[in-house]
């Protein structure tokens, strides 16, 4: 089997090599996901929809929310279409009550959770002077408060199966702070204290807590962004273009998948290189 290559390494097909990792304690890359139970809030577009059919593909089934009923069924259809289960929930991760019906109603469907990614969030930016108190709320409520209140919801779950991936996103402005954005950066930078704490508590038991902080990624969150912004954040970014959302879906499954079992605590930036 295989044959010297061009850099006279011997090439190998996909079966033996898959076989080889067997025998190093490597896992298949393929079906990193098979059969586990994900749920992805803000995943009706965006970051949080392109991780949640990643993970599909990957092999897990997928619990869609997102604000708006259209969207978590949007993306729910396409989970389906890939052959996995998929349920859509219309939930404001802001709102106490509308997570915990939420989450019954997840493990009363699904069964278990084994990955939670907490990806919904939202931008009102404003200078601190004219920033208002309900900007700010927002900002804090969706993006911080919304998941604590998720990751709570599923603790009891995660303790007791002793197994879980806990993901949040966070953003660099989280950790470079940016003008406009008190609001975001702080919710941001709290996400990522947040992590670290959960990461901690919950270690002991088989569960990681990670954040991955992305950069500037093409989204509908940056579509406002005009040509001479775009323009001047492209001069600040090493590999010289904007992210894309599969970019963090990759890092997403890297952290949730066989490959990010030793990995807790650890702010993953996905970025270009525009923050080191
Ligand atoms: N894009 C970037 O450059 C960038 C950079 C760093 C960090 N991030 C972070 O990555 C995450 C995703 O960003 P994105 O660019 O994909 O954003 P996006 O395109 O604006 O999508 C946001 C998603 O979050 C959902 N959402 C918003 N508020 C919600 C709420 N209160 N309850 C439930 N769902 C809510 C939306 O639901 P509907 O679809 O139903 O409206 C939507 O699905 C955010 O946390 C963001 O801060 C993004």
């Amino acid at each position: 089997m295989g044959g010297a290559g061009p850099w006279g390494c011997e090439l190998r097909s996909e079966r033996s090599s898959l076989l080889r990792g067997r025998e190093t304690g490597f896992a298949p890359r393929m079906s990193q996901l098979e059969n586990q139970v994900a749920v992805v809030t803000g995943a009706g577009r965006g970051i949080g929809r392109a991780i949640a059919l990643r993970f599909a593909q990957a092999g897990a089934d997928v619990v869609v929310v997102s604000r708006t009923v259209e969207n978590s069924e949007k993306t729910a259809a396409e989970i389906r279409a890939l052959g996995r289960k998929a349920w859509a929930l219309a939930v404001d991760v802001s709102d106490p009550a509308a997570i915990a019906t939420a989450a019954e109603t997840v493990l009363q469907q699904a069964g278990r959770v084994d990955i939670l990614v907490n990806n919904a969030g939202v931008t009102k930016d404003g200078l601190l002077m004219r920033m208002s108190e309900s900007d700010w709320d927002t900002v804090l409520n969706t993006n911080l408060r919304g998941a604590f209140l998720f990751t709570k919801a599923l603790t009891r779950t995660f303790l007791k199966q002793r197994s879980g991936r806990i993901i949040n996103l966070a953003s660099v402005i989280g950790l470079i702070g940016n003008a406009g954005q008190a609001n975001y950066a702080a919710s941001k930078a709290g996400l990522i204290g947040f992590t670290k704490s959960v990461a901690k508590e919950f270690g002991s038991r088989g569960v990681t807590c990670n954040a991955i902080a992305p950069g500037f990624i093409e989204t509908d969150m940056t579509a406002a962004l005009n040509e001479a912004q775009k323009e001047a954040i492209l001069k600040q970014i090493p590999l010289g273009s904007l992210g894309q959302a599969s970019d963090i879906a990759e890092a997403a499954l890297y952290l949730a998948g066989p490959g990010g079992r030793y990995i807790t605590g650890q702010v993953l930036t996905v970025d270009g290189g525009m923050v080191m």
